[in-house]
Order: C-alpha cells, then sequence, then structure tokens
C-alpha cells in the first residue's frame, strides 16, 4: 500500500489496534489503582494529531482557529483565542485588559479581587501585569467567592473581580454580575477547571468580559497542555491574538486600521503592540477537535459519580462535607473536593494516608489558601480579613478524582477505604 489513503488507513488501523490492547483505565482489584485523572485522548486523538504531524503543517493554523470557533460557538461566546496553557490563558486576559490599547482597561497599581482559595497562576498574571491582587474568604459550602466579602474588599483602587469556578462548581453569577454592574468592575472569569459547567443554562466563562479555560492534560477535555480565553468583545478578541503572537497583527480580524495606519511596514512583520508567544500547535487543536464532541459525555459521567458521593457521604455528614452546588449551578465535577468538619477526631492527613495506600490518588483543594503562600511575600497585595473558610480548606480538606475512567471497580474501593477509616475512629 503505498497511495495516501491506503496509508492513512493502515496507520489508523495500527494506532486503533494499539489502543484496544493497551489501553485499558478500568479499575483491577488485584491491583487497585484510582488515579486522579485517566487520559481523555485515545485512537481518534492520536490519529488526528498523527495526520497533522504528516501533513507537515503544524504551526498555528486553520485547525487552531477551527478549535476557537467551534469552542466559542458551542460554549456561548462570540469569539475563542487558544493558547499554550489555561496559565496562559490568564496571562493573555490579564495583559489585553491591562494594555493601554483598552482604553477602559485596568492601569497600573488598580486592584482586582480574587478568591483566597484559587490556583497559583489565577493570581500570578495579576502581579505580572503590576496589578495589585485583593484576596478574600470563599463560601464555605461551594467553595467560591463570596459575594459579600468582595463588596467588603472595595476600595477606591479596586477595578476588577477574578472570581474561580472552583473544581467546576460555578459561582454564583447572578451576585457577580449584578455586583459588577453596579460596582463598574470588570469580571474575568477563571474558569480553567470547570469546562462544560453552566449556571442557569449559560456556559461558565461567557458571563464576564473574558473568560479562560485549561486543556491540560488532568482536565475535563485535554489538548496535552492548552488553553482558550472566550469573550464577546471583538477588539479584546483581537487584542489578545496580537499579544499571544509576538505583538504582530497576522492573526487579527480587523487588521485594516493597521495596515491604513503603517503603510510602510511589512504586513506579515507589523507588530502593534508589545506580545509574547503563547501559541497552540495544529496538533493541539487536532485533538481539542476530536475532544470537543466527547465533553458533554464526559461531564455526565462526572456529575453521575458526585452524585453516587453525595449520597455515599451523607453517612459521614457528622464530619465530612462534600462541595456543595447552589440551585442554578450545574457543575462539571473536575474532582471530589471534601472538607472535614471542625471538631473532627482526625486530620485530613490521616485520612489521606488511609487513601494513598490504597492506591487511591489525593490532593489539597487548587492551591489552599494563595494569601499563605510564600510566593506573595516579594509582592504588594491585600488581604481581607482572616480567610477562616479558605484557611480552613487549607488545612482540612483534600480531593480524590472524578474523571470519565472511573468505574463501579473504583468507586467500591474508595467506598471501602472510607468505611475501613471510619471504623478506625
Ligand atoms: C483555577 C485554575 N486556573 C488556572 C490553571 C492553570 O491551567 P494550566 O495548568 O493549563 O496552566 C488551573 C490549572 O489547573 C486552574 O485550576
Amino acid at each position: 500500500m503505498s497511495d495516501k489513503a491506503g496509508l492513512l488507513q493502515a496507520i489508523e488501523g495500527g494506532i486503533r489496534a494499539y489502543c484496544d490492547a493497551h489501553h485499558d483505565f478500568s479499575f483491577h482489584p488485584e491491583a487497585p489503582v484510582v488515579r486522579l485523572h485517566e487520559p481523555t485522548n485515545g485512537a481518534d486523538e492520536i490519529f488526528a494529531a498523527v495526520q497533522v504531524l504528516l501533513d507537515t503543517f503544524v504551526t498555528q493554523g486553520p485547525k487552531v482557529k477551527a478549535f476557537e470557533q467551534h469552542y466559542a460557538n458551542a460554549y456561548g461566546c462570540r469569539h475563542g483565542v487558544m493558547n499554550n496553557s489555561g496559565s496562559s490563558a490568564n496571562l493573555l486576559a490579564v495583559a489585553a485588559l491591562a494594555n493601554p490599547a483598552t482604553p477602559d482597561g485596568l492601569r497600573a497599581g488598580d486592584e482586582v479581587i480574587v478568591p483566597a482559595l484559587s490556583w497559583s497562576t489565577t493570581v500570578w498574571p495579576i502581579i505580572q501585569c503590576g496589578l495589585v491582587p485583593v484576596v478574600v474568604d470563599i463560601d464555605p459550602v461551594t467553595l467560591n467567592i463570596d459575594p459579600e466579602q468582595i463588596e467588603r474588599a472595595i476600595g477606591p483602587r479596586t477595578r476588577a473581580v477574578m472570581p474561580v469556578h472552583v473544581y467546576g462548581n460555578p459561582c454564583d453569577m447572578d451576585a457577580l454580575v449584578e455586583l459588577c454592574r453596579r460596582r463598574d468592575l470588570i469580571l474575568i472569569e477563571d474558569s480553567c477547571e470547570s469546562m462544560g459547567a453552566f449556571y442557569d443554562g449559560k456556559a461558565v466563562g461567557s458571563f464576564g468580559r473574558v473568560g479562560t479555560f485549561s486543556l491540560y492534560y488532568s482536565h475535563h477535555i485535554s489538548t496535552l497542555e492548552g488553553g482558550i480565553c472566550v469573550t464577546s468583545d471583538a477588539e479584546l478578541a483581537d487584542l489578545m491574538r496580537i499579544l499571544r503572537s509576538h505583538g504582530w497583527i497576522r492573526e487579527v480580524e480587523n487588521r485594516q486600521p493597521y495596515l491604513d495606519a503603517n503603510p510602510d511596514i511589512d504586513p506579515k512583520f507589523l507588530f502593534v503592540n508589545v506580545g509574547y508567544n503563547l501559541r497552540a500547535t495544529e496538533m493541539q487543536a487536532a485533538i481539542g477537535l476530536a475532544q470537543l464532541p466527547k465533553l458533554p459525555g464526559f461531564v455526565d459521567r462526572r456529575r453521575a459519580t458526585a452524585a453516587f458521593w453525595q449520597k455515599e457521604l451523607a453517612q459521614y455528614g457528622d464530619v465530612l462535607a462534600m462541595q456543595g452546588e447552589t440551585p442554578k449551578a450545574r457543575s462539571s465535577w473536575f474532582g471530589i473536593p471534601v472538607t472535614l468538619k471542625p471538631g473532627a477526631p482526625f486530620g485530613v492527613a490521616d485520612l489521606r494516608r488511609h487513601f494513598s495506600a490504597r492506591g487511591i490518588e489525593n490532593r489539597p483543594i487548587i492551591a489552599g489558601n494563595i494569601a499563605a503562600q510564600p510566593a506573595m511575600k516579594y509582592y504588594a497585595h491585600r488581604v481581607v480579613g482572616d480567610l477562616p473558610h479558605a484557611g480552613h480548606v487549607m488545612k482540612a480538606a483534600f480531593s480524590f478524582g472524578n474523571h470519565q475512567a472511573i468505574d463501579d471497580g473504583a468507586l467500591a474501593h474508595v467506598a471501602e477505604a472510607f468505611r475501613s477509616f471510619m471504623a478506625t475512629i
């Protein structure tokens, strides 16, 4: 076989045969392991990636554009700007809003309110762009930013709020949107761990001026590493395209004004702003295009597993609390976050050790209380109150895996680990 179609068929067949034989992510009681995540990428994605490599057009191009359009159309925004990580998506979003080309944007020294329970690169881009993070506490049930604490934190330099939908659990968007409108604050949604989550029927990430998502390996769908910013603001989208790629205008949709203003500079090498290189590749986009149609099924699976844990853990309700959704929230359950109730007669380390000894991977909830992380001491920031709830999550909460490959055997194994631990206390 030497014709292109025949060779591709043989390659695809080989990939599918390999995956069928060697990709088994089901639970095996004789070697019990329940991982925080198992790959979402299989034969479809591997074949899509290989095809890009064989085509030799690998750098950002039409597949990245197609992924951006598919994602934005399916999840309620006009524009998507794909990039190389969720951290880069946060950087791009904040950098575009803080750029002098955004007239109503953020300026050096302006404050951005963030939840104490956040990821490092929720907060770092704020600092990197010369802004000042203001850290406020969370709601102990949803684990999301507490709107009342935001209200309390607003000062004369406060210009934006950057909530995190923690573990896929949508924040109270009615309250946040109303508050941002009333207090004239820019809303930037860090939805990096919340793909596939909805609030009142609307996708998270589509409520604010800009939303960000991660496509990292362990997320709902993955392009290995990757991220995407979404917005319905055409100018902001174009600016993010400029900042993503060296500060040039090649991927900009509304290019004519730049061309008219700079007739003597080669349009392919016309640098209109100070940018980065945060681009994704065609291979990542091809994987993403194969993953996108699978997202709703993966989320349904995660929701069914979360429902199992809500029932199962109810019997330990005097000592354990699972993260809770508000009535309009449809979480995409990035994991199963569990908090020890105050007064529980054991420490979270005891329970985590018990899990680890049984092959059940576990971890703290994102970065814990970000104000307690040592990096913060180098940079100007403001902390509002004592952050008791985020502090408690950092000391007394953990999570274990909830993903598309969790099966009944894995559920039974983890349930048994809870039972055997509770029998010791
Ligand atoms: C809330 C939040 N923001 C940002 C990120 C960064 O995403 P990435 O790992 O793709 O850089 C993560 C990663 O999990 C996250 O959970």
